[in-house]
This record gives C-alpha cells, structure tokens and sequence, in this order.
C-alpha cells in the first residue's frame, strides 16, 4: 500500500522539475511543456503541500508588464483554487545568454546590475505571492578558466549582492529569508559557493548575514563527494538550514536530479532520520518545507512525470517509517548506549571547570590509561546493520 502524502507532510516541488521536458545537452524535448497552471493541479492531485518556481518558469524572460501580470494572475488562481502555497521563490539568473560570465559575479557591471534588477523584481513578487524563503542558486556564477576573474573581486561582488538582496527585504519590511544553494560545478566549470561549507563561510562575512541561510541540495553535495546529512547537521548547528533541495544522486558525475532514494539510499535514510527525528541527543530541528528538485527522466511520458512525482513523497514517507522504527526499537537504544551516541552530548569539561583545571586533572592524562580505552568495542558495524535491517524492511 503506498504512503498517502498530506499537508501536514510539507512536501513541495518546483514547477520546473515536473515541468522538465528532457532537453538536454544531447538532444531536444522528449515530452510536451503544459502550462504553470496544469503543473500546479498534477502537484495538487499527486499530494504536494506547495510549490515552488524561478520567475522565467511562469513568465518567459522578455515578457511586457501586461502579459506578465496576467501570467502570475493564472498562476496565482491556479494555487488558490488547488489550495497549495507558493513556499519558496527563486530568481533565473542562469538561462539568458546575458548571464553566460555570471550575474552577481559577472565581469561586467552593466549584468551585473541587469542581473540585481530581476532578483529584486523577483523579491517583490515572492513577498506579493506569500512566500517565505528565497533561493538563490547562482548556477553561472563561476569560471572554467581560473585566470578569467579576479576571484578575491568575485567574492566582493557575490556578498555586495546578497547584501543588497537582503537590505531591500529588510527595507519593504517582508516576511523572506534568503537560502543560498551550494553546488560545486554545472553548468560552470567550477561554481562559487561549491560547498555548505563554503557557503556558510560566505555567509558569516555578509553584512545582513541574520537573514541568510542555506538550500543545500542532497545531489549538489554528493557531486563533491561530501555527506549530505553531515552538511544539514552543519547548517542546523549554525542556524542555517532554511530550506532543503531532496533528489536523488548516485556517486561523483554529472548532476542526475534522481527521484529521491533513488541515489544513495542509506544517506537518504539518515537524512529523513535526521529531518523527521532530529538529533539524538535534541538541538535545533529543521521545521521548512521537504522540498523536492528532481528531474522526471527523460525516457518517461507525462504518465512517467506524475509517477515520479509520487515517487519522491513514497520514497520520504516510506523512510520516515522505517527511520520511526528505527529510533523506537528498544535493540537500537541499547547499540546507542554502547556506543555513546548520547555521551557526546556531554560537554568535555565540567561545569565551571576551566583550562587551568583540566590540565591540573591528572586522572585526565597522567593517570590516564589510554589502551583500555581503545579496547572498548562501540559496536558501530552492529548499529548500522540495525538502521539496514528497519531500511530495508525487516524489523517493523
Ligand atoms: C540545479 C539547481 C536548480 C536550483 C534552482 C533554484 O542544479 O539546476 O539545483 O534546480 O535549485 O534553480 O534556484
Ligand atoms: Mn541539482
Ligand atoms: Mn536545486
């Protein structure tokens, strides 16, 4: 039987991932473009909770005032009447041969003030449309030659535009956060912010830096090898985890946008298990959207499109189950306890000790015995087989 997905769920999708025709690099559109409004009710009728769009998904980039107008008015009424939420709005500065060197980072001041104009444009209508969350993805800020930016420039420019995002938020007095998305490559060679880690490290130089946060994607952060799990638990250590991009990605290679679980499926159970229970030992909880940025792939039809919708929401929900079982089985909180996995919560000096006592402490080092302690067996193998066998289905 599968998982029924409900409001409560929070699951939402942008409109370009069903909205994906499958052209790419090697060839054209394997399926027809619907209109926004048709993209919203297939979300609606599949189970989402809200969507999510770039400005260029409902409103073609070159479009007069009056069409745009009445292009965000059908769009709009399509969610009312469907009873979704637009969630998170996000800005194309990436399609239009005008941003091929960048947008906030563009050689060229003349784009890169071009390039200011649209996202705030942008802002004005996320606040119109009741989102919360802004993303900014800047997939064409980055080079593939290193000598072709003054890269210490670069970062000067990508913080001056962010600010400037974050002042004018600030300004209108709106309800919006702003979320970064890291990625490392695609379509540049090399993408500024490529990591989270990068990325907050960027963002603890911003002016306006309370306001913003991060969109990690799980895909973006296996291209470069890395943990996605490890970068959430670092973003909600931070402070700084304000939306989430769920897909699927097997390996190191080029951006494959899976269906969610359909990449690495154990890091997808440590990551729902970490969204839906939060850390072991408590701290801050992630409460946003589960929001989905996958491609349907380009072998399926429309009927393939939906499906794979469904199947991203299956895939959560059916991991929230066995992550559910997983924390509640008595064996698992026995191999915590073995390990020490609560343990860790304990903070390594005692209350009002201070450096002077630790290092008068002799039970800590002199008297230490170091062997004894690297006999202990933490059973972490044994724990890990417990999450495989609630994963894959057979303890329940
Ligand atoms: C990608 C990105 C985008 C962004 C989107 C929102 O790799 O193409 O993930 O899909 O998430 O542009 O800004
Ligand atoms: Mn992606
Ligand atoms: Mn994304």
């Amino acid at each position: 039987m599968p998982l029924t997905p409900g409001p409560e769920h929070k699951f939402s999708f942008g409109l370009w991932t069903v909205g994906w025709t499958g052209q790419d690099p090697f060839g054209p559109p394997s399926r027809p473009a619907l209109e926004p409004a048709e993209y919203v009710q297939g979300l609606a009728d599949a189970g989402a909770w809200g969507v999510t769009f770039h400005d260029d998904d409902v409103v073609p980039f070159g479009t007069g005032d009056e069409d745009r107008a009445a292009r965000i008015r059908r769009l709009s009424e399509a969610v009312q009447r469907c009873g979704l939420v637009v969630e998170m709005v996000t800005t194309n500065t990436f399609s239009h041969p005008v941003f091929k060197d960048g947008a906030l980072t563009a050689n060229d001041r003349g784009v890169r003030r071009f390039a200011l104009r649209k996202v705030l444009r942008n802002v004005d209508l996320a606040a119109e449309l009741g989102a919360r969350i802004f993303v900014m993805w800047g997939g064409r800020e980055g080079t593939e030659f290193d000598g072709s930016k003054d890269l210490h420039a670069a970062m000067s420019r990508y913080a001056e535009g962010i600010d400037t995002v974050a002042s004018h938020i600030k300004e209108q007095g709106y309800d919006l956060r702003i979320a970064l998305e890291p990625k490392p490559n695609e379509p540049r060679g090399d993408i500024f912010l490529p990591t989270v880690g990068h990325a907050l490290g960027f963002i603890a130089m911003l002016e306006h830096q309370d306001i913003v946060g991060l969109n990690p994607e799980t895909g973006h952060e296996q291209m470069a090898g890395l943990n996605f799990t490890h970068g959430l638990a670092q973003a909600l250590w931070a402070g700084k985890l304000f939306h989430i991009d769920l897909n699927g990605q097997r390996s190191i290679k080029y951006d494959q946008d899976l269906v969610f679980g359909h990449g690495d499926l154990t890091s997808a159970f440590f990551t729902v298990d970490l969204l839906e229970h939060g850390f072991p030992g408590g701290g801050p909880r992630y409460e946003g959207a589960r929001h989905f940025d996958y491609k349907p792939a380009r072998t399926e039809t429309l009927k393939g499109v939906w499906e794979s919708a469904r199947a991203n929401m299956e895939s959560y929900l059916m991991l929230a189950e066995a992550s559910a079982s997983y924390r509640s089985d008595p064996d698992v909180a026995e191999a915590f306890a073995r390990a020490g996995v609560l343990s860790l919560g304990e903070p390594t000096l005692g209350p009002h000790e201070r450096v002077g006592d630790l290092l008068a402490d002799r039970s800590a080092y002199e008297d230490y015995d170091p062997d004894a302690a690297a006999e202990r067996d933490p059973g972490l193998v044994h724990l890990n087989q417990l999450a495989l066998r609630h994963l894959i289905g057979g303890r329940r």
